[in-house]
């Protein structure tokens, strides 16, 4: 480090111990005005300073933000990865591969490691893809891409898991037992025949070369998973330590919660499979410097409002707002009211808003949150050091931003809906009014029409010996159901202390008020009970009836019959609170015509108010057990800081307790499987599911550049998305993927889907512009055909591109507006690659996509404004040429020449020098590779 251009800011912690790099001591006066995001890639830029990927440049840049958002390249080099098998398999597959290629030319094969610390997290889409298990009758089973199953991309569901065909094992050679939780696969839902199948032949792969073989792999093993976002929280260190440094941690992932962690005061945010690639092997992000909307929370939360609403109310807030593309970091004094897990819900929603990420830096309810798992005097004492730390309660500490957004969060009021319909909201406050128009109004949505005489009726009758009174708008029934939007724990926690107080205020409630408790999930059971709320719920009488949908949609007990007899004598319209997440008239009950969906603790309050007709300010729940005390809502409504206490210390620590358990296990599971310890991995020719890909071949030759003679392997329109390009659907029985598989003598049933074969290049390839809906100029119709030039036949987008190859004629795709938009996928630019594309010649590109291209080492060609195949007369059967300047500058001109004797103009869409740099040696893999060498 004594060389490090940066040297002279390093300081130490803990005693001199610990050193870290201090941008304090640039004695620049705009660091503290920067935002605490752009902190966090300053100090990552100035720590990662090497003069090649990262300049001094880009520091000035980064602290120069004020100038410079919006318009400045950075590059930004996080602290880890974060892969989910998916994704994360073909990452290693390359990684392998490339030590292969490596040790092919007398390299050291133990030299190709990852950089950056990446942890992989083994059985998480396995999970998710196959949770649907199994199909719904008549229905299509999909695996592949999650939510990306349309008909039409479904073929037939695998083989039942009850009767797995005898191939498998023939196939795989190993017997069918449960590698999640070690039962027979043919019990355990998650564990589908295809999912078994996939785990089998990456388990020694992922045991070899993740855990072991690579240094700076973390692999978390099968079954931990479950708990997918506290998995990313037990990941996140806050800050990280190496090399005796200090740092802040941030991190991009290939999964789409990424962005939650910045909840935590955690930098990050999802990439494409290639970019993380990109990462792992030690190169930065690059991004332009981004925009910082300082979102600034006001007011006091208005104690009835649960953290759902608040994180849906700020969630709107930031969608009317128009922040795409955007940081938003959160300051003022209302942040401190915000839970972590508020905190994490808020930034996990990013993409509703389309902000890059929503940042909350660290304060002391961060910390409080990590106390059960982190050491937390040396990460304060750095945070603080560096200004990374955050009292949001004193605002000369306020950086400034791009723009602010002020949200009131006493703005943010609890609403119930009904009487009939959900989307009929109404404020809390407003609620005995409304009913009062409800029952004057006529009949409708919101109206009983009650004449004004009838209005006052109270029916007397007896329960149990007891005489007790209805009225128009009495409750009858009392629902606390957490499903759907009340499944956050918090606001379960709320009923609980809520019903904990009103009992030991001596409340009651009326024993003729059909009440229950559906908790969702035995989760919920747990925290419930071990917070030590559920006895009271019990004693209000929201007693545990079972799990899954029950009053909802209707399965309640009948009503006492004298209930419904006093009902119909008075014509009363009677009430039912429910806190599930839909509901229509008479479903709860014929006799029951007004519902209303509350948030779980005002379900427990209208329940011992008997009556949804009550203001809750002004009039009291009831009286004390001595009945001379009234008692008001707010008397037994519990903070927010006691229910986020209890959240902490049930919810959140039995969740980290049962994740490190389940981490014990995995790792058990794990140590016992039998793997060799070659440096190289032994690719097992017989897997379908992992091979060594081709990326190296002719690893010792430069990249030829300049591309003469091309034909069009396709010619594409606007819009062609990345489902275009690389499909994750199932493969279809007739298709050049279906070939190969035939050809390994699978069954069709065993085909499974691309996403699922993301492992196996050859499959990849095949897939690659396999889309039905694809739409090529030189066919008819959609699907995944072209015409190959020379011999006029129509083929496989496949075959045509392995003719060309086998011919020498290197390959280029025409295309329209928006080339490659969508879903990043990793196959999207290693499959043109594969196939001899060597450049795509495009009206625009979606950024993201032009990377992946840049890093396979294909190059984005842009038309010149206005200009585009059909301006230019293009047919797509022309030749093409385009000969590449020895030295070639970011967003250069080329000319291209085609055989019909025409030229134009498009821009090399390069955007640094190392982005020609790594076209200049066919990727990055290869770059990476070659530098080795
Ligand atoms: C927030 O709103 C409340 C109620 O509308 C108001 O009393 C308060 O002054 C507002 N706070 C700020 C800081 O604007
Ligand atoms: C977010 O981006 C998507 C796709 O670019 C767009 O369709 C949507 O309208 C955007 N939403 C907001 C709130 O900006």
């Amino acid at each position: 480090f004594a060389e490090h251009p940066y040297s002279h800011l390093i300081d130490t912690v803990k005693d001199g111990t610990i050193k870290f790099f201090n941008p304090q001591k640039l004695n620049d006066p705009r660091y503290d005005k920067l935002p605490l995001s752009i902190r966090v890639m300053l100090e990552a830029t100035i720590r990662n300073c090497d003069g090649v990927y990262t300049k001094e440049e880009d520091v000035q840049n980064i602290l120069d933000w004020q100038q410079q958002q919006n318009k400045a390249e950075v590059p930004f080099s996080p602290a880890r990865v974060l892969l989910q098998d998916f994704t994360g398999i073909p990452a290693m597959v390359d990684l392998a591969a490339m030590r292969d290629a490596v040790a092919k030319h007398g390299v050291d094969p133990s030299l190709v490691n990852p950089k950056c610390p990446t942890d992989l997290i083994v059985d998480h889409s396995l999970q998710i893809d196959f949770s649907k298990w199994p199909p719904s009758k008549g229905g299509s089973h999909c695996g592949g891409q999650r939510g990306s199953c349309s008909k039409s991309a479904c073929s037939d569901p695998p083989a039942s898991p009850g009767r797995p065909p005898a191939s498998v094992q023939q196939i795989e050679n190993t017997p069918l037992l449960c590698p999640f939780h070690l039962k027979p696969a043919v019990k355990c839902i998650i564990c589908t025949l295809n999912a078994v199948k996939i785990f089998l032949s990456l388990v020694s792969f992922c045991k070899q070369w993740c855990s072991k073989a690579f240094k700076n792999v973390n692999v978390v093993p099968p079954d931990v998973g479950a708990v997918h976002q506290v998995n990313l929280e037990y990941l996140s260190r806050v800050v990280q330590l190496s090399d005796g440094f200090i740092y802040p941690d941030s991190v991009v992932g290939t999964d789409s919660h990424t962005t939650m962690i910045n909840g935590l005061g955690i930098l990050g945010w999802g990439v494409g499979g290639i970019e993380s690639e990109a990462v792992m092997l030690g190169q930065p992000v690059s991004l332009t410097l981004p925009q910082v909307v300082g979102c600034k929370l006001v007011g006091s939360i208005n104690p009835l409002t649960t953290s759902i609403d608040i994180v849906l109310g700020i969630t709107k807030h930031l969608r009317q707002a128009g922040i795409a593309g955007k940081f938003v970091e959160f300051f003022g004094p209302g942040v401190s009211q915000l839970s972590a897990p508020d905190r994490t819900t808020i930034a996990n929603m990013c993409p509703e808003y389309n902000a890059t990420v929503s940042f909350f830096p660290v304060d002391q309810v961060t910390l409080k949150h990590f106390k059960k798992t982190k050491k937390l005097e040396l990460l304060e004492s750095y945070m603080k050091a560096v200004k990374l730390f955050r009292s949001y309660e004193d605002p000369s500490e306020d950086p400034e931003y791009s723009e602010v957004i002020e949200i009131n969060l006493s703005s943010m009021v609890p609403y119930v809906s009904g009487p009939k319909r959900p989307q009929d909201r109404v404020a809390v406050g407003d609620m005995k009014e409304d009913f009062q128009s409800c029952l004057d109004e006529k009949v409708g949505f919101k109206g009983f029409h009650i004449s004004k005489e009838k209005q006052e009726i109270r029916v007397p009758f007896l329960h149990c010996g007891q005489e007790y009174q209805l009225a128009h708008g009495s409750v009858v029934i009392a629902a606390v159901i957490s499903c759907t939007n009340n499944c956050n724990p918090s606001v379960m926690l709320t009923a609980g202390l809520l019903a904990k107080k009103a009992v030991e205020a001596g409340l009651v409630v009326k024993p003729y008020i059909r009440t229950s408790l559906a908790p969702g999930s035995g989760m919920v059971t747990h925290y419930l009970s071990t917070s030590g709320v559920l006895p009271y719920f019990n004693q209000l009488g929201f007693e545990v009836i079972g799990y899954g949908c029950a009053t909802c949609v209707g399965n309640t007990a009948p009503l006492p019959e004298a209930v419904v007899d006093a009902i119909k004598q008075g014509d009363l319209v009677a009430c039912g609170v429910l806190s599930g997440n839909r509901h229509f008239e008479g479903r709860l009950c014929d006799c029951v015509r007004a519902n209303y969906l509350a948030s779980p603790p005002l379900v427990v309050a209208y329940a011992i108010a008997g009556t949804v007709g009550i203001d809750f300010e002004k009039e009291p729940l009831g009286k004390d057990g001595t009945q001379s005390q009234e008692v008001f809502l707010r008397d037994i409504w519990p903070s927010r800081e006691e229910v986020q206490q209890t959240e902490e210390d049930t919810v959140i620590s039995s969740i980290f307790k049962e994740l490190r358990g389940r981490m014990k296990k995995g790792n058990t599971f794990w140590s016992n499987i039998e793997c060799s310890d070659s440096v190289v991995f032994p690719w097992d020719p017989k897997s379908t599911y992992i091979r060594s890909p081709s990326f190296f071949s002719r690893l010792e030759l430069p990249q030829p550049q300049s591309i003469e003679n091309a034909h069009a392997l396709l010619f594409l329109g606007d819009k062609v998305t990345t489902d275009h390009i690389s499909p994750a659907g199932s493969i279809a029985r007739v298709s050049a993927a279906a070939k190969y598989l035939l050809s390994k003598r699978l069954t069709p049933r065993e085909f499974n889907s691309y996403g699922a074969r993301r492992g196996n290049d050859a499959v990849m390839t095949r897939g690659t512009f396999a889309s039905i809906k694809l739409c090529n100029r030189f066919m008819g119709k959609p699907g995944p055909k072209t015409l190959h030039i020379p011999s006029g036949q129509t083929m496989d987008v496949f075959e045509a591109a392995e003719r060309y190859q086998r011919d020498g004629i290197p390959l280029i795709i025409l295309a329209g507006k928006d080339y490659g938009s969508g879903n990043s996928r990793d196959w999207v630019a290693k499959g043109p690659y594969l196939m001899g594309v060597r450049a795509v010649i495009a009206e625009s590109f979606e950024k993201l996509h032009k990377n992946q291209l840049v890093g396979m080492g294909i190059m984005p060609l842009q038309f010149l404004p206005g200009q585009n195949a059909d301006s230019l007369e293009l047919n797509g059967k022309e030749r093409f040429t385009i000969s590449l300047p020895d030295t070639l500058s970011p967003r250069q001109q080329l000319s291209v020449q085609t055989s019909q004797g025409n030229s134009f103009a498009v821009t090399a869409l390069f955007d640094s020098d190392m982005e020609v740099l790594f076209f200049r040696h066919g990727g990055l893999l290869r770059y990476v590779a070659r530098t080795l060498l």
